[in-house]
This record gives structure tokens, sequence and C-alpha cells, in this order.
């Protein structure tokens, strides 16, 4: 049984071949509006969302497939007491493929360990976020032409960030490319991706605190959230939220083609008059979330 639970799951080839197949999703849609015809996604949101559960929902609907699950916890029998993987034993009575977001880190891969069908992480607290991860890696090939040769700026909630670690994990295998980490001293990013990845890996980084002293060398600029629900004393929240705002006059030390990217929501960290900018492609990677996620989806069914 394949699973998505990190992006480590699939090889540098199989991604390769994923991206592919995104790509040709998105020139000839038609092609595959059949391709999951009396097929079930599972939709099995522990944690609210509107992209990642929107995104599996349309991407099943636009293979042709139907999909069922629930949105809110509240909703489900995990108020009564049920465990992550005896819902999914029972998911698997009713589905072909599930996907899974919860808040707490490691649910995904339990509930891989008890399903009959392919589980894949949408999200599992602050660990990781895999299809997330897919979606950029598709936006940033589709945008810039390549996966390596890149100096990358991730700014902001580099602890709690999960799209960020992910996303640490996927690159490090690329050629030449270089991290710069940019966050306040107490949303670093984990000892397990600086030790375990960065160092590990051997791959070049560095750490700053100011955004202003990274833009100018960056290729791409990930933006994100400070993330408000994984804080556990609302002052600290409330001191970090702003600490990073992207606004035109930061975008004016940024090369003509540095591209800015966010997994989105967005709260204040990018200032509405960047969306205007060519540069800010953040709407155009939640378009291509829905072309990943269809390619991900035929993969696991084995039906690409
Ligand atoms: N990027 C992302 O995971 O967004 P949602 O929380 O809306 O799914």
């Amino acid at each position: 049984m394949n699973h998505i639970i990190s992006p480590l799951d699939l090889s540098v080839e199989e991604l390769d071949k994923l991206l592919d197949l995104a790509n040709d999703i998105e020139r000839n849609p038609e092609k595959y509006a059949h391709a999951c015809e009396g097929k079930r996604l599972a939709s099995l949101f522990y944690e609210p969302s509107t992209r990642t559960r929107l995104s599996f929902e349309a991407a099943m609907m636009n293979l042709g497939g139907k999909v069922l699950g629930f949105s809110d916890e509240g909703s489900s029998s995990a108020t009564k007491g049920e465990s992550v993987s005896d819902t999914i034993r029972v998911v698997s009575c009713y589905a072909d493929i599930a996907a899974i977001r919860h808040p707490k880190e490691g649910a995904a891969l339990v509930a891989s360990m008890a399903s009959q069908i392919p589980v894949i992480n949408a999200g599992d607290g602050g660990h990781q976020h895999p299809t997330q991860t897919l979606t950029d890696l598709l936006t940033i090939r589709s945008l810039k032409g390549r996966l390596d040769n890149l100096t990358i700026g991730l700014c902001g909630d580099l602890k709690f960030g999960r799209t960020v670690h992910s996303l640490i994990d996927a690159l490090a295998r690329y050629e030449n490319v270089t991290f710069i980490l940019i966050s306040p001293e107490e949303l670093r990013v984990p000892g397990y991706i600086r030790d375990g990845v960065l160092q590990k890996e051997n791959v070049s980084y560095r750490e700053v605190v100011r955004l202003e002293d990274a833009l100018a060398e960056l290729d791409l600029l990930y933006m994100t959230r400070v993330q408000k629900e994984r804080f556990f004393n609302e002052d600290d929240y409330i001191r970090m939220k702003d600490f990073y705002i992207l606004d035109e006059p930061k975008m004016k030390l940024a090369g003509p083609d540095m591209l800015v990217l966010h997994p989105l929501p967005r709260v204040n960290e990018i200032a509405v008059e960047v969306d205007k900018d060519p540069r800010a492609a953040y709407f155009k990677q939640a378009q291509y979330g829905v072309y990943v996620r269809m390619a991900l989806i035929l993969t696991l069914l084995e039906i690409a």
C-alpha cells in the first residue's frame, strides 16, 4: 500500500514524474475527466482548512470521482472517543483513498498503519504538510523552470510552520540549493530540521533575523504566517505576529525575478498591495495545488 506521509515518501524520480503528470493535467484536463469514475476520496479533516480540503475535493471531482468525509472533528465520532486507527479502518470500507488532516503530529502515520487504502497526510500538527510541498515544487518548477540552483528565503514562523519543514526536506535533495532562514530567535527552524536535514545532508544555509538582509540575493521568497493555533501563550503570539510584513518598499529591495510564494492563509505578513506585483505567485500556487493533488490521487490509485 502506498501512502504519502512525508515528501520523502517519493524519490526524486517519482517526484519528477508526478510533477510531469500535474503539468499534463494542467494542459489537458479533459484527458483525465473520467479517470477516477467509480472511485471515492475520504476527506477527513480534524482541523480547519480551506485550500487543502477544497483542492483535494476539487481534484477528485475533476477526475470524475466522488468525495465523502467531514470537515470538522466535532461532527465525527472522534468526539465520542474513537481513535484515528479505528476511524480509518472503517473509512477503508467506504472509500478508495483518504486525505487526513489532524492537529497531532504523527496522526497520518498512525492512520496509514491501520488503513486498507492509501492515506495522504494533509497536515499533521506542526510536523509535515507534504501535499503543500508538492504544490510548492510544482509552482517553482513551472514558474522558474528548475528545482536546483536556487537561493530560497524561508521567512516567518519556521518553528511551527509545517510547510517549511516539508519544503526543506524535499528541496534539500536538489543540487546547489541554498536556504536563508529568516525568523525571530523564538521561531527558528527546529533542531530535527537544522541538524537532521540541513547539516546532515550538507545543505548550504544561514539564519538571519532581518528580511531586508536577505531580499537582494533571493530567487524565491517563501513567506509564512505565524501559526497562532500552535502557541501555548497568547501574549507570545501577539508579540510575534507582525514581526515580518512584506510590503512595496521591501519588494523594491528584491530582484526583478524573485518569486513570492506563501502557502496561505495570509494574515498580515504580506501587505495586500504586493498582490498586484508580477512577482507575487501565491494565488497561482493555490491553483497548482489542484493539479498536483489530481496527479497524486492518480498515482496512488495506480491509474496513471
Ligand atoms: N495551505 C494550507 O494548508 O491551507 P489550508 O489550511 O487552508 O488548507
